[in-house]
């Protein structure tokens, strides 16, 4: 029997699911040594601190024990309210909204989507197809609509729709328009964010009471032309690298029901490893059979096996390299070229938890044909960092970081 493909109307296009990503939104980890990794992904990598979400005040969290610092941590690079979340793992593990399975130390893995309908919509897709859902709403901090599901693996994939923008006097919305949650699907349509603000405005909330960072102390750092704390500075995240248990099931999963599409594959000590895309970047996704983490050395702790953070230029690559190092940072050296296709030059560092950092400047672009680059057109990377490069066809084509750099 033929299986009938069914076709979604998105926003005027047929696609075969009621979604599409359209890229990482942020990612997070949960970590057992939290002042350690807010000094490392913080004062190190530079991701700013937008909010933080006291756990101590939630229903399951047990009174009794002793779990350190019960605060998850909101942090930014651009004006999205957070690209990354750190948050403790020891209190995690309490939780009773969310499950983390034994090795899962990801907090979340999240993908945009262009629409609150196409989230919505997500949600009953994924009952039908009995993806295993967490959890639909929105929440506080960050203001995103969202629908969670696991992955085969237990990874918490997030989906969602209009994330809080963060502007140029670097206020997050106050915790009194915090009563626009949702703990349950939202009926559609719903008001707009400008609605929301003029109506807090009415109840008298003060909105512009929310949390403003510290500003930056000792920045002597000339980044092109701008004065930062550190000689770089992020400009994307992602991609993820994923240890899975079964690197058929989880392709499936991943291009099936989330609709990724499989860039490459490439073999390492006869292991399969598969590169999955949602837009234009090579990959946003890699899976890696988990045999492959112990013959890697990297840590058996975590699922893990890279987060992804994109510098500004390849200028900037080498001097975080350098700051990093000069700041006390691990680099694992072992990582061979099959197993980050697209990407040219590139360097993993260790988190104090022990998570993999993939730190790089260039990712290749696919185009409309959906061909990669040959191997024999890849730039060739033999260990030598020099001074500058020759541009490739696809360099700073992908869109530029938005907005000033600090
Ligand atoms: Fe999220």
């Amino acid at each position: 029997m033929s299986a009938v493909t069914q076709r979604y109307n998105v926003g005027g296009i047929y696609l075969q699911r009621p979604f599409k990503i359209r890229r990482l939104g942020h990612f997070g980890f949960n970590v057992e040594k939290l002042p350690e990794g807010r000094e490392f992904y913080g004062d190190l990598l530079g991701f700013t601190a937008a909010d933080a979400l006291d756990f101590s005040r939630a229903p399951w969290f047990p009174k009794d024990a002793d779990l350190g610092d019960p605060r998850g941590y909101f942090m930014r690079y651009g004006t999205d309210h957070h690209a990354f979340v750190l948050f403790p793992k020891r209190v995690m593990d309490h939780r009773a909204d969310r499950k983390f399975a034994p090795e899962v130390t990801i907090n979340q893995i999240t993908w945009q989507c262009g629409s609150l309908k196409e989230i919505v919509d997500a949600h009953t897709y994924f009952e039908e197809q009995q993806v295993r859902i967490q959890r639909v709403g929105r929440d506080m901090p960050g203001s995103n609509w969202h629908v969670y599901v696991y992955d085969p693996d237990g990874h918490t994939n997030e989906f969602y729709y209009g994330i809080e923008q963060i502007g140029w006097n670097r206020l997050s919305k106050p915790r009194d328009m915090y009563y626009r949650g949702f703990n349950e699907k939202p009926a559609l349509p719903q008001m707009s964010e400008a609605a929301e603000v003029a109506e807090a405005q009415q109840k008298g909330i003060d909105i512009f009471s929310g949390h403003r960072p510290q500003p930056p102390n000792g920045a002597h750092y000339d980044v092109e032309g701008v004065l930062l704390p550190r000689p770089f500075k992020i400009t994307k995240v992602g991609p993820v690298g994923l240890f899975v248990e079964d690197v058929e099931r989880a392709e499936n999963f991943y291009t099936e029901r989330l609709g990724f599409v499989r860039s490459e594959e490439s073999v390492y000590r006869g292991a399969r490893c598969v590169f999955l895309r949602c837009g234009a970047e090579h990959h946003s996704v890699a899976l890696y059979p988990k045999e492959l983490r112990r013959i890697l050395g990297f840590s058996e702790h975590t699922t893990c096996m890279s987060f992804g953070v994109e510098v500004g230029s390849y200028k900037q690559l080498r001097k975080a390299i350098e700051f990093l190092k000069g700041h006390g940072v691990t680099f694992v050296n072992s990582i061979p070229p099959e197993l980050h296709p697209g990407i040219d030059y590139t360097a993993f560092a260790l988190d104090p938890d022990g998570h993999c950092i993939q730190l790089y400047y260039y990712m290749e672009q696919i185009g409309w044909d959906g061909r990669v680059r040959p191997a024999s057109e890849r730039r060739r990377v033999n260990g030598q960092w020099p001074e500058a490069l020759e541009p490739l066809s696809d360099t700073y084509v992908d869109q530029v970081f938005q907005g000033p750099l600090g």
